[in-house]
């Protein structure tokens, strides 16, 4: 294996005594090792047949294949990791390392959460959308028959590496799917992601991400902006009939909440021009699928957004940047929809 390159950067996500550092760079995965908890006597490697990359933690190491895709992630697969683990015979004292994209981080996670009553667990993120996103926070879980993620825990990891090598053997949709949540950062600050190279982009947005956890760990205000754009992407999956992957929905969702802060006043043209580069740059949608053309099955999945506390939660821009507003009117939520048709 590589050494880790220098080039490596390290972004702490500061939760006081639950702090840790996010490593990103090519390479990263060589420092497995140094960032497994001291004292850890074994660990179990959670990954899935497809990642393909192997992992030297250092100790005495079990690996668990868990189910391939989506389907990993079900309360099935976390109690047959948990028994297995257990019939081998870990214990608190041991450290779970996972190894691959969104659905390994948020099912090892989880299993890291409960097992045992919590042990710690080190993310090995080796697909965009897990280094960008899924991989840092600590929002860990699996989904029911009646919808995504609805069981889970808020558990941190205690170190995540990014390598950004294992990004080489990532199969192109999976690539511009993670795209998709790397655009959604160049709109929460007013940071210029546009002239970094991809490494340096992902190390910007896990500062960004990583400032927003830091203030808001359990989404009570300011971590809701991290859904910028998922309203109308989650309506998009949840329809379900479409072939798009969460990024490539994400980004047709940048576009739609850019469009109805424009009818709002709560932005220009310009900035909604700004939108549609930054998507189309990645090479991402920034048009609804031809055939999803029923605006009332859209709106009717709006409302059954997890942010929908009390109505309809839109995340939107403005000049004070994104931030959460209810109460947009019907006609401006339709005609935002024929701006993305
Ligand atoms: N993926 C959104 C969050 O971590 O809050």
């Amino acid at each position: 294996m590589a050494p880790a390159d220098s080039r490596a950067q390290i972004v702490t996500v500061d939760l006081d005594a639950r702090s840790y550092d996010v490593h990103v760079g090519p390479g990263v995965r060589a420092r497995l090792n140094s960032v497994i908890p001291a004292g850890a006597r074994r660990a179990a490697v959670l990954t899935q047949r497809d990642i393909g990359w192997t992992v030297d933690s250092g100790l005495d190491q079990s690996v668990f294949t868990v189910a391939d895709g989506e389907e990993a992630k079900s309360l099935a697969e976390v109690e047959r990791l948990c028994r297995e683990m257990s019939g081998a015979g870990f214990t608190r004292s041991d450290v779970i390392v996972a190894v691959g994209g969104g659905v390994v981080t948020d099912l090892a996670g989880f299993v890291a959460a409960v097992y045992h009553r919590g042990i710690p667990y080190v993310s090995v993120a080796s697909s965009l959308l897990a280094q960008v996103d899924a991989a840092i926070g600590g929002k860990t879980g699996v989904n029911l028959p009646e919808g995504k993620n609805l069981v889970g825990a808020f558990w941190q990891p205690h170190a995540v590496l990014c390598d950004t090598e294992m990004l080489a053997t990532l199969p192109a949709r999976e690539l511009r799917s993670g795209q998709g949540e790397l655009a959604k950062y160049h709109f929460l600050t007013g940071d210029d992601l546009d002239g970094l190279g991809l490494d340096e982009r992902i190390a910007a947005a896990v500062r960004i991400k990583a400032d927003v956890v830091a203030a808001d760990e359990r989404e009570g205000g300011r971590r809701a902006v991290l859904n910028y754009g998922h309203t109308l992407a989650h309506a998009i999956e949840t329809a379900g009939r479409y072939d798009l992957r969460h990024g490539e929905a994400v980004a047709v969702g940048l576009i739609y909440a850019a469009e109805v802060a424009a009818r709002m006043g709560r932005i220009d043209t310009g900035r909604v021009a700004e939108h549609r580069q930054v998507v189309t740059g990645y090479g991402l949608p920034d048009r609804l699928p031809a055939a999803l053309e029923d605006d009332d099955e859209l709106l009717a999945l709006f409302g059954r957004d997890k942010k929908s506390v009390d109505g309809l939660t839109l995340m939107l821009d403005s000049d004070r940047g994104v931030e959460p507003v209810v109460g947009v009117p019907e006609s401006v939520l339709r005609d935002a929809l024929a701006a993305v048709r």
